[in-house]
């Protein structure tokens, strides 16, 4: 952004128009009324429900910039692991062991992805690819080709009792907060296993463990937790069935996150309009 003055916020700064941050204290925003434009460093707008922003602010998240493909990636990785049971040839190998298992039905393996929106569209037709079959849960109604959708509150069980593998993609609101719990996930296909990517407020934590030794839920790959990094001597860590990775699925890519705001900010500057612009009512 030549001609743009770049400072690091600090309390005290100067007066700005747009600000480009992650996780920021409130301070900032009380100090910086006049703000124009609030640019989260990454797609989800969870932390931001709690702050107080000044009123004449567009809240813009990060559209894309390189995350679906990774998400995408991560989760085609997570599902293709668990149904052709790569996990149980490693530890086998690890053994000195040449196994074999018989071939398992991918018709057997429908996957459900909750939230249709940049990242879950992407991997719904990301996974079809491998001829999974594929359903899918968003607010409003979708048509996404391969995929068999589902919508509203409604429609939710239903979405549930015709999945086995469930990616987790919505937004963290208060209508999703907990919303894997042992009543959810136990409406799942015999056999379940969950893929949390998204919040881990999203999960209820401990019912997820109970459903795991009950035997109801084959596994998960989890990598989005309540408290992050995840603290030590947290069961999640070496429980048998959990697959943990520590909130790498997608991130935030620096050459494309930076093109995108500066465009961001230039066209604001022009009075445009710009994608990825939250809605605070709604909160995503
Ligand atoms: N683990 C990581 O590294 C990582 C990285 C990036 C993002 N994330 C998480 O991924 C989330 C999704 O990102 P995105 O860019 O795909 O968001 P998005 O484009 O805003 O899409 C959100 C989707 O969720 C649906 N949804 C929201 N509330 C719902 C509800 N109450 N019931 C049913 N569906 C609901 C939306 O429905 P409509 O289409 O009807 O609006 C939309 O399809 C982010 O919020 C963030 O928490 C994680």
């Amino acid at each position: 952004l030549p001609g743009a003055e770049v400072e690091e916020w600090r309390p005290g700064a100067a007066p700005a128009d747009h600000a480009v941050v992650w996780s920021p204290p409130q301070q900032l925003f009380d100090e910086q009324p006049q703000l124009k434009g609030i640019f989260n460093l990454g797609a989800g707008v969870d932390a931001f429900l709690k702050l107080r922003l000044p009123p004449g602010a567009r809240l813009v998240r990060l559209d894309d910039a390189g995350m679906s493909v990774q998400m995408a990636e991560y989760v085609c990785h997570a599902v293709i692991r668990h149904v052709r049971e790569l996990d149980v040839y490693e530890r086998d190998v690890a053994q000195g062991k040449w196994g074999f298992r018989k071939p398992r039905e991918r018709a057997d393996y429908p996957v459900g992805v909750m939230g249709l929106g940049v990242l879950g569209a992407r991997v719904a037709q990301a996974v079809g690819q491998f001829d999974y079959p594929v359903v899918g849960w968003s607010r409003s109604a979708k048509e996404i080709r391969g995929v068999r959708c589902f919508a509203g509150d409604d429609q939710f069980d239903a979405f549930l009792a015709a999945t086995r593998i469930l990616v987790c993609l919505v937004p963290l609101t208060p209508q999703t907060e907990n919303i894997l719990n042992r009543e959810t996930l136990s409406k799942l296909r015999p056999g379940g296993y969950l893929i949390n990517v998204a919040r881990g407020a999203h999960l209820v934590d401990a019912d997820l463990i109970a459903l795991l030794d009950s035997g109801q839920l084959a596994g998960a790959t989890l990598d989005v937790f309540r408290i992050e990094p995840l603290p030590a001597g947290h069961p999640f860590w070496t429980h048998p069935k959990i697959t943990v990775t520590p909130h790498t699925s997608a991130r935030t890519l620096r050459d494309e996150t930076i093109a995108q705001i500066a465009g961001k900010i230039q066209a604001l500057e022009r009075g445009e309009s710009v994608v990825g612009v939250v809605d605070r009512e709604r909160g995503y």
